[in-house]
């Protein structure tokens, strides 16, 4: 409640004057009315003085000159005192290292783009002749963000047009799909990832909200059909044990696991992402499709053939045929037609290896190549 009124004078304050005098300002209000002191200003790790001891001054100066704000440093080397590889001499100066993360092959370009950052932006952006961009100050609100939400106090979008207010429960998706649903900006090949998780799409991960399968018997202990799961589950870092969240990655675009998308021998490894949450076993046994291991095994074929590990707006169980392999079949079809658990008809073509497979319904049996499969 008081802290809520005090952001209101702050808004105000703000304003009126520039930064420098602002923070200068704010800080001896704050001190002198007792709020600097980690509990009462907010629960967040950076304003937390058994983990930053120098308080407000591990990032402000007392008296203003270099940088905005009065920070004690640029704002974009700001944080790499304390989270890049090589710590600095203050007080206090730890944290996880995220400067090594965003230097590996798939990245978020913070270190390149950063800068085009603007406060009080607009995002989506609705230009595309505007720069795209992203900066730790996107995802993260340093005064606000806390080790049980790393995203509390960003502002978010729930796609076509919603924003959402900044809030202790900020949610992440929302903050991703600032960037990743209809941005005017958006690169040419990705895609508009809040309409993947549309939950009014046939299927999707339970991210949103909890997924429309009763029935999937893969899931590991650690999940079950009630669970719902994070973008960050999937995108982070691919050091064991290192800094959680979608910084960078040896595995694009930006994966915890390794994921092949290409016709491939099977291994433990070459799904590494999927089987970290669906048992390899139960999969290869066919406990749900019943051609799974022909498929993936006998064939080689990427899960991404037939699945889109976001979601499909076509069908059921995240189905959705990846057109670089798969065509209409001889009789002009493409479609996923389901009747019996585990047998569905696929009416396609798929392209393997320069072989066709030529997937028909002929007088009601299912046949493959014009070999029909009476039990399916
Ligand atoms: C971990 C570094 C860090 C710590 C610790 C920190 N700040 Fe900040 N502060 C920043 C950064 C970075 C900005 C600029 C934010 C932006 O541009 O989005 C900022 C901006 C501000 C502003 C400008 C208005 C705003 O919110 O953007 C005020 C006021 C402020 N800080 C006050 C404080 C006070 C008071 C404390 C101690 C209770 C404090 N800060 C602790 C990093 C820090
Ligand atoms: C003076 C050192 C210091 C500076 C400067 C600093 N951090 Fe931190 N940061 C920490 C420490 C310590 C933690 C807590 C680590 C822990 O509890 O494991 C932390 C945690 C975090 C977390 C995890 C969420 C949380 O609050 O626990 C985020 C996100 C984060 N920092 C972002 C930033 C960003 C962005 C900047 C630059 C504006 C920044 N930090 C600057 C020391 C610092
Ligand atoms: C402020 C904008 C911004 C926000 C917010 C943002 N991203 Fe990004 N993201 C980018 C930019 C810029 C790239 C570089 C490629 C591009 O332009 O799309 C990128 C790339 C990625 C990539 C790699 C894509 C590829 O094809 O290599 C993934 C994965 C990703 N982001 C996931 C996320 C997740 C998860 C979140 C939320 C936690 C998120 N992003 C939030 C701007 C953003
Ligand atoms: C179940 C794991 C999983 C989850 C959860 C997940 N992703 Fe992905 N994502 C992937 C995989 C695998 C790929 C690469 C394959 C592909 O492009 O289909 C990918 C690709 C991407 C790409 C690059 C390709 C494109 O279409 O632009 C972006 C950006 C991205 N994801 C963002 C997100 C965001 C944002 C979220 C959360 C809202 C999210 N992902 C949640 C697994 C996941
Ligand atoms: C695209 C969005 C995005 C950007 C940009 C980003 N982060 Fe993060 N970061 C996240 C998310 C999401 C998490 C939390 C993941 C989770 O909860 O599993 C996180 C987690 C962290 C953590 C906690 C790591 C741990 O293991 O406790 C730190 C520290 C951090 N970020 C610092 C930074 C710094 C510093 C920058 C800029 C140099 C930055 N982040 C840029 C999204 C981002
Ligand atoms: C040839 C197409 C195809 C390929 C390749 C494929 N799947 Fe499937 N998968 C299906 C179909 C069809 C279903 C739905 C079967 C039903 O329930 O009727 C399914 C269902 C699933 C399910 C939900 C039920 C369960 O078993 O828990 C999971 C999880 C799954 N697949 C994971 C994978 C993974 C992981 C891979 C790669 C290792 C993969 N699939 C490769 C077609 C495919
Ligand atoms: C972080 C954990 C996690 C990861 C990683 C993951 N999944 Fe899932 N997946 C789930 C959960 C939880 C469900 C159950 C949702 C439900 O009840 O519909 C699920 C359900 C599914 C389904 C069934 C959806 C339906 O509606 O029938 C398929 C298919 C699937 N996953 C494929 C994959 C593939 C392919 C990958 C690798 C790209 C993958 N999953 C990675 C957690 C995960």
């Amino acid at each position: 409640m008081e802290i809520s009124l005090m952001n209101q004078g702050m808004y105000f304050i703000q304003r009126m004057l520039s930064p420098r005098v602002l923070v200068a300002l704010s800080i001896v209000v704050m001190v002198f009315m007792g709020y600097a002191r980690a509990d009462a200003f907010s629960k967040g790790s950076h304003l937390d003085r058994s983990k930053l001891p120098l308080g407000c001054s591990s990032c402000h100066k007392g008296h203003g000159e270099s940088g905005t704000m009065m920070l004690q440093a640029k704002k974009g080397d700001l944080c790499f005192g304390c989270h890049g590889p090589v710590k600095g001499k203050r007080k206090g100066q730890v944290g996880p290292d995220i400067y090594s993360e965003l230097s590996k092959q798939s990245r978020h370009p913070v270190i390149e783009t950063s800068h085009y950052h603007v406060n009080g932006e607009e995002l989506p952006e609705r230009s595309s002749a505007v720069p795209r961009h992203v900066a730790c100050f996107d995802c993260h609100n340093v005064h606000r963000s806390t080790k049980e939400n790393k995203v509390s106090g960003v502002r978010g979008y729930t796609g076509k047009g919603h924003k959402t207010r900044a809030s202790d429960q900020s949610k992440e998706y929302e903050v991703c799909y600032l960037c990743h649903s209809d941005s005017a900006n958006a690169p040419p090949e990705s895609s508009d990832i809040s309409e993947e998780f549309n939950i009014r799409n046939p299927s999707f991960h339970p991210l949103e909200t909890v997924g429309k399968n009763k029935n999937v018997p893969s899931l590991l202990r650690d999940y079950n059909t009630s669970s719902r799961i994070t973008c960050s589950d999937c995108h982070g870092s691919d050091t064991s044990f290192g800094p959680q969240g979608p910084h960078g990655s040896n595995y694009p675009p930006i994966l915890k696991y390794r994921y092949e998308m290409r016709f491939e021998a099977e291994s433990p490894l070459t799904y590494e992402l999927c089987y970290s949450c669906h048992d390899r076993t139960s999969i290869l046994n066919d406990e749900s499709f019943k051609s799974h291991k022909s498929h993936v095994v006998y064939s080689d074929s990427p899960c991404s053939a037939c699945h889109d590990s976001h979601g499909s707006a076509l069908y059921t169980h995240l189905i959705h045929f990846d057109d670089q392999y798969v065509f209409p079949n001889a009789n002009g079809e493409l479609a996923y037609i389901t009747m019996m658990p585990g047998r569905p008809k696929c009416l396609l073509s798929c392209h393997v290896k320069g072989i066709s497979f030529d997937h028909t319904v002929d007088s009601g049996s299912y046949c493959i190549n014009g070999n029909c499969l009476p039990a399916w």
